[in-house]
């Protein structure tokens, strides 16, 4: 059943590195490493290194799928939204791929389910593929929450996108007490969440979104931790913050290869 999911693991840059010629050098290198070439490695840097950063990755021959990705994007056209970027600009830009809702989206800046599912639905109708984020936080892991949290976040796209949509989606489970703190979660506790999250996505999709739909994990992936939980049967990749911007990111790439 995984075999038909092609891994996936996504750097997300956030607000690093601070100049163009630091981008460009994480792209460099990544482009000329031997990495898996059954894996897609998409990378987001900020938004100001989006165009200069997917011409130059133009340029380059790497032995992989490698695409470059916004951090985020919103939910109209054009307008007066001062600070915003539309769909339709990362179409013209070039660019294949956008996160959506990751939890330093919803925590600092107050993103909200359903404003996370209208920027993924607007994603999406401009044919921009979409790295959906989803997580729980400590205080909700510890209240027995997880899945309804998850599956609220989760509730407010199915509820505005089609079943054929999913296939430019990738959902990213990271538990917000493993984003940026080191403590990655268990190779069982991330494997047992995908799990139910596949399941939701079956009862509330369809059969074949859940089995065809990858599901990666975040929150602290580290080389040292990546292969153990890339064997876990309903993990389909990672979505790497720090480590991104490490050479380590490499080895997370090729997680899966033998
Ligand atoms: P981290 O971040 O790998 O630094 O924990 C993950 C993320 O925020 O996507």
């Amino acid at each position: 059943m995984t075999a038909a999911r092609t891994f996936f693991v996504g750097g997300n840059f956030k607000m690093n590195p601070t100049t163009y010629s630091g981008v460009k050098a994480l792209i460099d290198d990544l482009a000329a490493a031997d990495i898996d070439p059954k894996a897609e490695i998409v990378v987001a840097p900020p938004t100001l290194y989006l165009i200069p950063a997917a011409a130059h990755l133009a340029t380059l021959k790497p032995s992989f799928t490698f695409n470059i990705s916004a951090q985020n994007v919103y939910s109209k056209t054009n307008g007066a939204f001062t600070g915003e970027i539309s769909p339709e600009m990362l179409v013209d830009a070039g660019i294949k791929y956008t996160l959506t809702g990751h939890s330093e989206r919803r925590t600092l800046f107050k993103d909200t389910s359903d404003t996370v599912a209208a920027r993924t639905k607007a994603a999406l109708d401009a044919g921009i593929k979409v790295i959906f984020c989803i997580g729980e936080t400590l205080d909700e892991r510890e209240g027995d929450k997880t899945m309804s949290v998850c599956e609220e976040m989760i509730k407010a796209v199915v509820n505005v996108i089609s079943e054929k949509d999913w296939a430019n989606v990738v959902i990213a489970y990271e538990p917000v007490w493993a984003i940026g703190t080191g403590k990655v979660a268990t190779s069982a506790q991330a494997q047992d969440v995908h799990h139910q999250i596949r399941a939701y996505l079956s009862a509330n999709v369809s059969q074949n979104v859940a089995e065809a739909t990858r599901i990666i994990y975040g929150g602290s992936v580290t080389a040292a931790n990546c292969k153990e939980l890339a064997t876990c049967p309903d993990i389909d990749g990672f979505l790497v913050g720090g480590a991104s911007l490490k050479p380590e990111f490499v080895q997370i790439g090729n997680a899966r290869r033998a």
